[in-house]
């Protein structure tokens, strides 16, 4: 099944699934790394998850533009591009190049998030901004009104496989509530230790896209694990 983007405020929320699931391929076997996008894709994946770490704004190192422009061509999905990347600026039309679809930044790790954010939608890609566990959606306010993603860390960036910090939905919720209040358009998407267990209470919160590295790939079938973390979600 290849899933509908249908177009909202942002032209990229799901309305067919009533939120968005995007597996996370760093939990993938990357040395088959186009079947596994294939297999997700046809297992009911929203978007793609791509996490990009550059060893020292976290502790990992994992892959850049040249990988996403080897998978551009083999899914439909949007590539939702997650830098974990000091000054992200540099990279920015590398990615956009690459064809990255959406391209989300880390708050703590430039000097001017506003600034890199509206480049980014200047160049007709979704531009997406996300903080750590301990970083408060202050740090953010000033971007709220445009940006088209808010990510919050439910881990600390880095690894997948890690256990989901439950406090952060108090983040979740307060940014739900400003969305609604001043008729924001950004999709509330979590990243972190998500799973059948989590998910519920994620979604409650007022998430609507659902990063998962192991709660999919490190099953034997994906479409029952996205098929399971939807159906537990929207229950
Ligand atoms: C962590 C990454 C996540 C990670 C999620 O820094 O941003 O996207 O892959 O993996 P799980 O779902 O296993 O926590
Ligand atoms: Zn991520």
């Amino acid at each position: 099944m290849v899933s509908k983007i249908t177009k909202s405020r942002s032209g990229l929320y799901d309305q067919e699934h009533g939120m968005i699931i995007a597996p996370s391929v760093l939990s993938a076997d990357f040395s088959r790394l186009g079947e596994e996008i294939a297999a997700v894709e046809k297992a009911g994946a929203d978007w793609i998850h791509v996490d990009v770490m550059d060893g020292q704004f976290v502790p990992n190192l994992t892959i850049g533009a040249p990988v996403v422009r080897c998978i551009r061509p083999i899914t439909k999905l949007p590539l939702d591009c997650h830098l974990m990347v000091v000054n992200p600026e540099r990279f920015i039309d590398d990615f956009i190049n690459a064809g990255a679809d959406i391209i989300t930044i880390h708050q703590e790790a430039c000097k001017n998030p506003e600034q890199v954010l509206r480049e980014i939608q200047s160049k007709n890609v979704k531009a997406g901004v996300s903080i750590r566990p301990q970083t408060s959606i202050e740090a953010i306010k000033s971007v709220l009104s445009f940006v088209d993603v808010v990510l919050i860390m439910s881990v600390n960036p880095g690894f997948g496989g890690q256990e989901f910090m439950a406090d952060v939905l108090e983040k979740v919720a307060a940014l739900k509530d400003a969305k609604t209040r001043l008729n924001y358009k950004f999709i509330i998407e979590i990243d972190g230790g998500i799973s059948t267990k989590t998910i519920v209470a994620a979604k409650k919160s007022g998430c609507e896209a659902f990063v998962a590295g192991s709660a999919i790939f490190k099953k034997e079938n994906y479409a029952e694990a996205i098929r399971s973390l939807r159906e537990t979600a929207l229950k």
